[in-house]
């Protein structure tokens, strides 16, 4: 192999990486929340922009993610967090879990 591929494979896989990350199927928790549009509410890391959203850091991941669960299934009644939850699917939900509480 020449050096220049040497040189070239990791760039390569890196830019693998990159674009795997774009095409919505990354399931990173940082990420999930961008996309998916938690963060305008609830904040990056759980300390909602506003009082009139819940907090969601330092609650229990199990928690977090049996809301989602109720709200994307009708059990818990909330037209905004209804709206979110519908277009989750149950491996978003545990990632945003994951991500938010602990
Ligand atoms: C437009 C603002 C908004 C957005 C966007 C939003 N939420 Fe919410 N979220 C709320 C509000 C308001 C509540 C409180 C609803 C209620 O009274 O049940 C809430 C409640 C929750 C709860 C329950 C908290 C508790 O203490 O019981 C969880 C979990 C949650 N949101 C997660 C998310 C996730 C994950 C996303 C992204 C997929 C998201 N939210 C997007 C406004 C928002």
């Amino acid at each position: 192999m020449k050096v220049k591929n040497l040189l070239v494979a990791p760039f390569f896989a890196a830019s693998l990486m990159l674009l795997s990350a774009c095409d919505g199927s990354d399931l990173d928790g940082a990420t999930l929340v961008v996309e998916k549009g938690c963060v305008a509410c609830h904040g990056m890391k759980g300390k909602a922009i506003a009082p009139m959203y819940p907090n969601l850091n330092g609650q229990w991941e199990a928690y977090l993610r049996k809301q989602l669960v109720a709200y994307k299934d009708g059990s818990r009644v909330n037209a905004i967090m209804a709206l979110q939850a519908q277009n989750l699917t149950h491996e978003e939900i545990a990632v945003l879990a994951a991500h938010y509480g602990e």
